[in-house]
């Protein structure tokens, strides 16, 4: 599947929950968001007919994401069923970690193939900080079970913010040279209820590798085409650093994806708010065909990227929060 500009469209995002065990001050408010109601979250079964659709028309991978996944109840029989569409060669989960430790062999049995981890510290303290309330001794036995499991390459997703985890982003990226992890820093998005963005906080990737290369130089290493991010290593290393920098970059021209929030929305672009209602649709007793359809349409009108980066003086222009769902509503 192709849209008007000649992205291979293959890869559905699913949030399948809005609500998250942590509360990282990024993404989420001190206390509640308001809670999407529990009748306006799809069904396992209406998650599984939108896939089956996506595969029909092309979808190949399926990453699933949150608020945190594992919250949701049984979500191993989302994924066996996933596992058996036709089509579907790729399964994997972004997750908080916390859970992973007593589902990751559950998962890895039920057919899931890779996780991406969100860790922003490596300090305990800090780490409860930044997550409010969070446990790093929980997430680090998260990520050996998850290894034990075979869901490898285990990946690491690093949000460096000024001020608050900076100074670890040496520590994150040794993690590289003798251990298979991948390490990813992801630019701090101005998204949702948290309000936290401002132009002090946020770090370039740019800035992100000047520090990095501190280490030794970063050879870029060309992994199969896999979206926005960009993969480096040090010579010798075992692991690999990825980069993924959704305001300094122009990532759109490879943007293979679509988005499926947990209500039900068909989300084009993270930075776009145009969504199409695919929940209606189905409980209004839609055809196959016409689940096809929205799917084709949400691919049509697919932009051909966000304003954000292409302002050159990102600190004076971009205004914070534009982006409006919360990231934990939107699956990241
Ligand atoms: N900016 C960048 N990354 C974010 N995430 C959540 N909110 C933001 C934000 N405002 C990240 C999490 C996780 C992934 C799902 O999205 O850290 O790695
Ligand atoms: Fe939860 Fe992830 Fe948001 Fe942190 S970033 S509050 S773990 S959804």
């Amino acid at each position: 599947m192709r849209d008007r500009f000649s992205r291979m469209i293959d890869y559905l995002r699913i949030s399948v929950t809005d609500k998250c065990n942590l509360r990282c001050i990024y993404c989420m408010p001190a206390d509640g968001v308001l809670p999407v109601r529990h009748t306006d979250i799809l069904r396992y079964e209406e998650i599984i007919r939108i896939a089956s659709a996506a595969a029909r028309l092309g979808v190949r991978k399926i990453r699933l994401t949150g608020g945190e996944p594992l919250i949701r109840r049984n979500l191993p029989f989302l994924i066996s069923s996933l596992r058996k569409i036709e089509g579907i060669e790729d399964i994997s989960l972004t997750t908080n970690g916390t859970l992973l430790g007593q589902h990751a062999k559950t998962l890895a049995s039920a057919g899931l193939n890779r996780v991406n981890i969100s860790v922003d510290s490596l300090r305990s303290r800090r780490y409860g900080e930044i997550t409010r309330g969070g446990r790093l001794d929980a997430v680090l036995m998260g990520i050996q079970a998850a290894e034990e499991a075979g869901l490898s390459p285990l990946k690491i997703n690093m949000v460096p913010v000024r001020g608050i985890n900076e100074d670890e982003i040496l520590d994150f990226a040794r993690i590289t040279i003798d251990t298979e992890r991948h390490v990813r820093f992801i630019e701090c998005m101005p998204a949702g209820s948290a309000n936290f963005w401002e132009p002090e906080k946020y770090i370039t990737t740019d800035e992100i590798r000047n520090t990095i290369e501190t280490l030794g130089t970063l050879l870029p290493i060309k992994v199969r085409k896999n979206g926005p991010s960009k993969y480096f290593r040090f010579h010798g290393a075992s692991g690999v650093i990825g980069f993924i920098s959704a305001l300094t970059h122009h990532y759109c021209e490879d943007c293979n994806r679509l988005r499926l929030t947990a209500d039900g929305m068909l989300r084009p672009c993270l930075f776009s708010e145009t969504e199409i209602d695919i929940r209606s649709a189905i409980r209004a007793g839609a055809p196959d065909k016409e689940i096809e359809r929205l799917l084709e349409l949400s691919i049509a009108v697919k932009p051909q990227g966000h304003m954000l980066g292409s302002i050159s003086s990102l600190s004076s222009c971009v205004s914070p929060h534009v982006v409006k769902r919360p990231m934990s509503r939107i699956g990241g």
